[in-house]
């Protein structure tokens, strides 16, 4: 499956800082306190963008890890070392492309991670196979994605202003089906754990960054919406006008997202 997506490092930011201002929860203590990593483990997380986890496990672990962070945005890269840099870790950066071979040894890592990134591979079992490939036999995955219930109120609120059908996203129309069974068909012990994140916006402003920060660079995934150049300030436009109506009849919006996270071991 060939999926047309390029994350940029400007919407990435407005995402993670939207998830931070108006989230209830922070995925991050979530997924530590799940994962329960052990001090001078060797880590490789797939797919890093600019390294929010890679910082989060060097942070948890006070820096007695080996943690590489991989992925294919020279632009996330680059953003990821400068703040490897500006914190004075050694968390190593590279290259890495899970669409092909990964540039590691058999059984390297104790523990492999891969965050809202995984849906985006083309073969995934080929994928996996070399997530399973480079970790140590009792070793450990957690990979992270959308379940289908997630941002509900985002999608109604698209499909109320535009009356079209939404495309199949490939997180949410992957994570819990393909990609969950294709790792249970690899590891010895596979679990599925949910988080969940009411985010609750008072005004609109932010809510539109949000899905400004979700629709624009990623248009092709949203091909069947945005046929013409100008198609995209136009249903802007009309998905604002339906927030605001939304929000001075409820007084909040309020958009969950479900998140599921997938712990398996070698
Ligand atoms: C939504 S971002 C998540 C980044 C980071 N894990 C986080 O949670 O902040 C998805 C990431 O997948 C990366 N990605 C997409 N295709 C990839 C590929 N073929 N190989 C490696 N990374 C890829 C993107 O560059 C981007 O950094």
């Amino acid at each position: 499956m060939k999926i047309n997506f390029q994350e940029t490092t400007k919407d990435l930011a407005v995402r993670i800082d939207i998830h931070s201002k108006f989230g209830a929860r922070d995925i991050d203590v979530w997924m530590l306190d799940l994962i329960k990593l052990q001090p001078g483990s060797v880590i490789l997380d797939v797919g890093c963008g600019s390294g929010k986890q890679c910082f989060s496990y060097y942070d948890f672990l006070k820096g007695h890890a080996a943690i590489t962070g991989g992925d294919v945005s020279e632009d996330l890269l680059a953003q990821a070392r400068a703040e490897n840099q500006r914190r004075n870790t050694n968390i190593t950066f590279e290259y890495l492309d899970f669409n092909k071979s990964f540039p590691h040894k058999q059984e390297e890592f104790d523990f492999v991670s891969c965050c809202f990134a995984i849906y985006y591979a083309e073969n995934m079992s080929a994928t996996i196979g070399e997530m399973y490939r480079v970790t140590k036999p009792g070793g450990r995955l957690f990979t992270t994605g959308p379940m289908p219930q997630n941002k509900k109120l985002f999608y109604d609120i698209i499909t109320e202003a535009t009356g079209l059908t939404i495309p199949p996203m490939p997180g949410s129309s992957r994570f819990s089906t393909e990609i969950f069974s294709t790792i249970k068909a690899m590891y010895s012990k596979v679990d599925l754990h949910i988080f969940e994140n009411p985010l609750t916006f008072d005004t609109v402003d932010p809510y539109m960054d949000y899905t400004r920060a979700s629709m624009s660079e990623d248009r092709k995934l949203w091909g069947s919406l945005f046929k013409e150049k100008d198609d995209f300030e136009k249903i802007m436009k009309q998905i604002t006008e339906v927030a605001k109506k939304r929000l001075d009849q409820d007084g909040k919006l309020v958009m969950t997202k479900v998140v599921g996270g997938i712990l398996a071991t070698k």
